[in-house]
């Protein structure tokens, strides 16, 4: 069976974009394959983070990954700090990994441009992301189109290490959807719509009330062609708005552009609108029911456990292909 691994950061609601890009494949995923599902929490902190939200914004993601119909008898859903084998096989691999290349990762450019100080876990932070991946021998990698490259140095570093040392690591790929791999801003559509937009109305939130998702589509920035019609580079705010909308309700590209010939935006906004609030809703009153129960934290010490199990024993091998710690007698 086919082994996948992922990780979300905890650090701050999660959009629209989050959810169709990566969670909604996940879901789908877990039903013949060996899921791993992660709350990657120390990846959050290579930012500054408040302490209470920060444990906030955990518990948060992990309701939403059950509320989203991860379900925890098919897949392993975690805490990353609370299985220690990532911060060790993490450290491990950035002795493998050169600061060029770390310095060519997009996410480290645009999160460092303009900052006087940028902690140096932000560059060391792909083979972080490598040793989440490698610890679960995974096939595959279900990801936004955004995390592309630090799947591609994942499978560099697993190749130099197996090479260098002894072959222990399975070589990942990255899945990325068709439809939905790259939801833009609402308000800037050139820009991918991101957690951290400082404009509110650029971003529609997992959590954000019916009303609310109605009121950033209907304000979101389009042309005055007037036509409904796929062009991501002359039409990008109107092509966005089509990804959202054949994301959430399976339809294809091209059917919506026939459904909607002679139709305006505003019709067409509405039923974007519509769409995304009919995905979004159940998961929200689910949320809600869950967030605070003993059963999250269940979860959550069930799946750390089993983690653990899988990830000591692919750390215990590359420990000793790279001659660290003893070599136990029998006595
Ligand atoms: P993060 O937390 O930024 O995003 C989580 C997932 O959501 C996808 N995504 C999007 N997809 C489509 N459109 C968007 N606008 C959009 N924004 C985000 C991301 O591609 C991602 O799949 N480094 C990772 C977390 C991570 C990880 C891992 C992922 C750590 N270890 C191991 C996979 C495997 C990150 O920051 O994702």
């Amino acid at each position: 069976m086919q082994t996948i691994f992922s990780g979300i950061q905890p650090s701050g609601t999660l959009t629209l974009g989050n959810y169709l890009g990566a969670m909604k494949q996940f879901v789908d995923l877990q039903r013949d394959k060996d899921c791993y599902f992660c709350i990657v929490d120390e990846h959050a902190i290579t930012v500054p983070q408040d302490r209470l939200k920060l444990r906030d914004n955990i518990r948060s993601l992990a309701a939403l990954y059950i509320a989203s119909g991860i379900d925890p008898e098919k897949a392993t859903l975690f805490i990353q700090s609370e299985v220690a084998a990532h911060t060790q096989l993490g450290w491990m691999l950035q002795t493998q990994s050169y600061i060029g290349e770390l310095e060519r990762m997009t996410q480290f450019k645009d999160k460092s441009a303009g900052k006087e100080a940028v902690s140096s876990a932000l560059l060391t932070y792909p083979p972080l992301m490598a040793a989440d991946i490698l610890l679960y021998q995974t096939d595959i990698v279900p990801v936004g189109n955004d995390q592309k490259q630090h799947i591609e140095l994942t499978r560099d570093l697993a190749e130099r290490f197996n090479r260098k040392f002894n072959d222990i690591f399975t070589i990942p790929d990255s899945q990325i959807s068709e439809v939905g791999a790259r939801i833009m801003s609402l308000q800037e559509p050139t820009k991918k719509m991101s957690k951290s937009d400082e404009n509110q109305k650029a971003t529609v939130l997992m959590l954000d009330e019916p009303k609310r998702i109605e009121k950033k589509i209907k304000s979101a920035v389009t042309d005055s062609e007037g036509v409904v019609r796929f062009d991501p580079e002359n039409k990008p705010g109107i092509s966005n708005l089509m990804t959202i909308l054949a994301s959430c309700t399976n339809q294809s590209l091209e059917s919506i552009e026939a459904q909607y010939e002679g139709v305006g935006y505003g019709g067409f906004k509405q039923d974007v609108a519509n769409a995304v609030i009919n995905v979004l809703e159940p998961i929200q009153t689910r949320y809600y029911e869950i967030y605070k129960s003993d059963e999250l934290d269940d979860i959550l010490d069930y799946g750390a456990e089993k983690a653990e199990k899988v990830a000591s024993k692919t750390l215990r091998k590359a420990k000793k292909a790279m001659g660290l710690g003893r070599v136990k007698k029998k006595r």
